[in-house]
C-alpha cells in the first residue's frame, strides 16, 4: 500500500477546506485508515461505525483484538448517537476538560458503533481532542473516529509524523503531518460508569485536576499492584519498550553511574535516560536527555522520542532515572514502568 504524507500547518485558517484535510477525510469516509496528530500523541483513525475500517486499524498496528479503541469526536452532540446516558460527573468533566486529554468511559448504545472498535464491551471510551487538525479532520469526515496511538503495537507511542512513518509506512493510506504533539503522553482514561469515577490510565489530565472539579476519584488498583488484573484491557500489555532492556533505578546518581561502569567493564554498551539537571554527570555510551526534572511537563513531552532514540544506537542495556509519582509524574512513571517491564534496580 502506498502511504500519502499530507503536510498541514496547524496554524492556518479554514482548515476545514484545506485540501490535505479534505483528502484525509475522504479516506476516512471510504473506510480507509489515516494517522493524524492530537495534542497527546498521533492517532491512527478509522470510521468507528465500520468493522472494515476498524479491522484495518488493528491489522496495521498488529494490535490484540481484545483491546478496545477510543472514539474521537469533534462536537459533544455526537455523543448522543452512541452513548446511553451522560452521568452528571461526566457532564461537569466534559465542560471543564473537553476538548482535551481526558477520555471518559460511558455505557454504550447498541448497534451504532462497530463492535470490533469496542472489543464487544458494553462500555465505550470517548474523547474530544484539543488539536485543530484533529478537530478539523473529524468534522470533515462527519463520523465518530476510532483512534488508538499510531504506533506498531508494543512500541513507544508516536509524538511526531516521523515516528508514525517509521512504524506504519506502507500499512496505512495516509499520515497527516502537523508537527510534534505537545503533551507527549496519552489521555487520562476515566471510568464514569461507577458511582465514584476511577482512573484506568493516568495521562494528560492529572488526578489532582480531576479531583479539584468533582471530588474524590479512585485509581484502578492494578496501576499500583502489578499482580492485579487491570480494568482497562490495554494496560495489561507490554508497551512503550525500546529494543534494549530498560532498568529503572531507585537511587542516587552515584549509584546509577556505578551500575553503568560495571556493565561497561563487562564490555556492554550502556545507555542512560536522564534529565537536563543530571546529564553532565554520567559517563555512558549514550546519554539521552529527556526534559527537565524541575518541569515534569517537559519530561512527558520528550519521553517517547527519548525511548525511541535508543533504537538508533547500539546500546545493549539502558538505565533510567525515576520520577515522583504524582501530577504528570503519575503518567510518566506508569509509561516508564511498562517500558521497563517493571524492572527496577534499588540502591540498598
Ligand atoms: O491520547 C490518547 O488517548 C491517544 C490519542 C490518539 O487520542 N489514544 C490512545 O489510544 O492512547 P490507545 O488505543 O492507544 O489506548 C486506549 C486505552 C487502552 O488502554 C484501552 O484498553 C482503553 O483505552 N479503553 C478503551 N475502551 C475502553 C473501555 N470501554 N473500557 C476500559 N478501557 C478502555
Ligand atoms: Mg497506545
Amino acid at each position: 500500500m502506498k502511504t500519502e504524507l499530507l503536510i498541514v500547518d496547524k496554524n492556518v485558517d479554514n482548515l476545514d477546506i484545506y485540501p490535505q484535510i479534505t483528502q484525509a477525510a475522504t479516506f476516512l469516509k471510504e473506510n480507509e485508515v489515516v494517522a493524524f496528530p492530537t495534542e497527546t500523541v498521533y492517532g491512527l483513525g478509522g470510521n468507528a461505525k465500520s468493522d472494515e475500517a476498524v479491522l484495518k486499524i488493528f491489522e496495521a498496528k498488529g494490535r490484540p483484538s481484545d483491546n478496545p479503541l477510543i472514539i474521537h469526536i469533534s462536537k459533544k452532540e455526537q455523543l448522543n448517537e452512541f452513548v446511553k446516558e451522560i452521568p452528571a460527573t461526566a457532564s461537569i468533566l466534559m465542560e471543564k476538560f473537553w476538548p482535551g486529554p481526558l477520555t471518559i468511559i460511558f455505557q454504550k448504545k447498541d448497534g451504532v458503533l462497530s463492535d470490533v472498535a469496542t472489543a464487544g464491551l458494553e462500555t465505550v471510551a470517548v474523547r474530544m481532542p484539543e488539536h485543530p487538525l484533529a478537530l478539523a479532520l473529524i468534522d470533515a469526515a462527519g463520523l465518530p473516529i476510532a483512534a488508538p496511538s499510531a504506533n506498531r503495537s508494543g512500541r513507544p507511542s508516536p509524538t511526531t509524523a516521523m515516528h508514525v512513518w517509521e512504524d506504519l509506512n506502507g500499512r496505512v493510506s495516509a499520515v497527516v503531518d502537523g508537527g510534534p504533539t505537545g503533551i507527549g503522553v496519552e489521555s487520562t482514561v476515566l471510568d464514569c460508569t461507577a458511582e465514584i469515577p476511577q482512573i484506568l490510565r493516568p495521562g494528560g489530565v492529572t488526578k489532582e485536576q480531576i479531583e479539584a472539579v468533582i471530588g474524590e476519584v479512585k485509581v484502578d488498583p492494578a496501576l499500583t499492584n502489578v499482580q492485579a488484573a487491570p480494568k482497562s484491557p490495554g494496560m495489561k500489555y507490554t508497551h512503550y519498550a525500546p529494543d534494549a532492556p530498560l532498568f529503572l533505578v531507585k537511587g542516587s546518581r552515584d549509584f546509577i553511574q556505578q551500575l553503568i561502569a560495571e556493565k561497561r567493564h563487562e564490555g556492554l554498551k550502556v545507555g542512560v535516560l536522564t534529565t537536563e539537571e543530571n546529564s553532565d554527570y554520567y559517563e555512558a555510551d549514550v546519554v539521552q536527555v529527556c526534559g527537565q526534572r524541575a518541569q515534569l511537563e517537559t519530561v512527558a513531552t520528550a519521553l517517547y522520542d527519548s525511548l525511541r532514540s535508543f533504537n538508533k544506537t547500539d546500546v545493549d542495556i539502558i538505565y533510567g532515572e525515576m520520577f515522583r509519582n504524582d501530577g504528570v509524574g503519575h503518567a510518566i512513571m506508569n509509561r516508564l514502568l511498562k517500558a521497563a517491564g517493571h524492572k527496577i534496580v534499588e540502591e540498598l
